[in-house]
């Protein structure tokens, strides 16, 4: 006998030609049994929704049907009716069952309502619950959405390397790579560590960022973005900090501070009315189950216009929210970094809606940012969103060749390692910027997740590399 065609869940029960035969295969999430008639809800991963197999027991071996319990992984084949029940449309009235593998009690799975901690330490088998299989869809449909929106505006799939041996934040946050023998290190006089026989030749690292590369690229192609792994070794345990992350990072030629804001802003949009369009079912059960507000806030956000604020002024609201008793933890005066809690206020209690910040006190960003006039501000933008703080990072850049090395060298950035990014300002440089956005921050955003543990198949956090 010939086997029949699988067919997947989401086409099953899109399907309206009832009394054909359709197999289907995946994970049984739920097995009713009464003497009459048993009930099989079953998941294949290719929608939230489970398709119901209705079995005549009478028809089948007990033994078998006794095997067929929650994770369990079975293969159905019937004739496609439809449902008189409620929740679904079509039913199979099953007539052959296969056990693929069966599934002991002791499947951690097994339990609704498990806690997200508990679900961290089992990661390897939460991509089978519900709540798993809406994220990891939402992020694929979101990683399509990055690069249709790119490619249709122009942009250019471009990829910069992962081992780097320069620091583009300067912030010393880099996972070292090396072949040398760890207990057996080779160092000079003062103690230092010599590179000149590892694999590089030199100190080399994991990437924090693909920048320097995209600017080369950028400036060659006109207009380029990179997607890829981005790991940085800040001993950061937060809901909004991961080892290595996902970074999406645009870098165009001839674009302002204007048009830079206008990029993200339209960008961002983009993707979260994607997954409004193309996510409905997972951003339901999402909206049902994680957080009521969800669906209303994506809503919100593609319909609102952010607001556009310069940091000087930020600092003024955040110093009058305090002068009428508003409490924060940390201190805000001019110049320094906003945390966390003031970076919410302004987003979630005084504008209500997304911000973009913009002409940072050049001391608390990075060397490569465009000095503004007054010489003490850069082009810096800051994408500040409700829930997840900081969204997107980026800048107009410093194009003049002098300007550019004064800042590299007040900073001690070692010049050798920067050669070849000075010769973009030394060889027809051009006005141009760029931003990265942090691709497990919009995830958070668009699932309502709330830790970015969460939002990745397999999170690298400090002490957590299981997986
Ligand atoms: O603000 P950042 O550090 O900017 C850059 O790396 C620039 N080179 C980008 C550019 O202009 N091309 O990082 C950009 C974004 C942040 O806004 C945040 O969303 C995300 O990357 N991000 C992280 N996400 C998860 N875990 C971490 N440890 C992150 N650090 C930054
Ligand atoms: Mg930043």
């Amino acid at each position: 006998m010939q086997e029949i065609k699988r067919t997947k869940v989401v086409d099953a029960l899109r399907r309206t030609d009832f009394g054909a035969e359709v197999n289907v295969r995946g994970w049984v999430r739920t097995h009713r049994s009464s003497k009459a008639v048993d009930f099989i809800a079953l998941n294949d991963g290719s929608t939230i929704k489970n398709i119901q197999i209705v079995v005549d027991p009478a028809k089948f071996d007990g033994d078998m049907l006794r095997q067929i319990t929650t994770g369990s992984c079975i293969s159905a084949t019937g004739e496609l009716v439809e449902s008189q029940g409620a929740g679904q449309t079509v039913e199979i009235q099953c007539h052959e069952l296969k056990i693929y593998g069966t599934c002991g009690s002791d499947y951690p799975m097994q339990k609704k309502g498990q806690s997200f901690e508990y679900m961290r330490q089992h990661a390897h088998l939460r991509l089978r619950t519900n709540t798993f299989g809406a994220v990891m869809r939402i992020r694929h449909n979101m990683a399509i959405a990055i690069h249709k929106y790119f490619h249709d505006h122009g942009f250019f799939y471009f990829h910069s390397p992962l081992i780097t041996a320069s620091d583009c934040e300067g912030a010393g946050q880099m996972f070292q790579v090396t072949t040398k023998n760890l207990y057996d290190l080779k160092k000079d006089a003062d103690g230092k560590i010599i590179y000149d026989d590892d694999f590089f030749g030199k100190q080399a690292s994991l990437t924090v960022s693909g920048q320097l590369e995209g600017e080369l690229g950028a400036t060659a192609l006109g207009a380029i973005y990179t997607f890829g792994p981005t790991f940085r070794a800040e001993n950061s345990n937060t809901p909004r900090h991961l080892a290595e992350f996902w970074m999406i990072e645009p870098e165009v030629s001839f674009i302002d501070l204007n048009g830079l804001m206008d990029l993200e802003e339209d960008f961002i949009k983009y993707c979260v009315q994607w997954a409004l369009d193309n996510c409905q079912d997972d951003l339901e059960f999402l909206n049902k189950m994680i957080d009521k507000t969800l669906i209303e806030r994506l809503k919100s956000v593609v319909d609102e216009s952010f607001v556009r604020l310069p940091y000087t002024e930020g600092i003024k609201i955040l110093e009058e929210a305090v002068a009428n008793g508003h409490k924060f933890e940390f201190p805000v005066s001019w110049g320094t970094d906003l945390a966390s809690e003031h970076e919410r206020y302004l987003v979630e209690e005084y504008f209500r809606k997304p911000v973009i910040m913009t002409d940072y006190p050049k001391e608390i960003k990075a060397f490569y940012m465009k000095i503004n006039d007054d010489g003490k501000t850069v082009q810096g933008t800051d994408v500040l969103f409700p829930q997840i703080g900081e969204i997107i990072g980026g800048s107009v850049r410093e194009e003049d060749y002098d300007k550019l090395m004064a800042e590299i060298s007040e900073r001690n950035i070692p010049m050798k390692d920067m050669w070849w990014y000075l010769d973009t300002r030394k060889y027809g440089s051009c006005p141009h910027g760029g931003f990265g956005l942090g691709f497990e921050r919009l995830i958070l955003f668009v699932t309502g997740m709330q830790n970015i543990r969460d939002v990745i198949p397999f999170p690298r956090t400090p002490k957590t590399a299981e997986f």
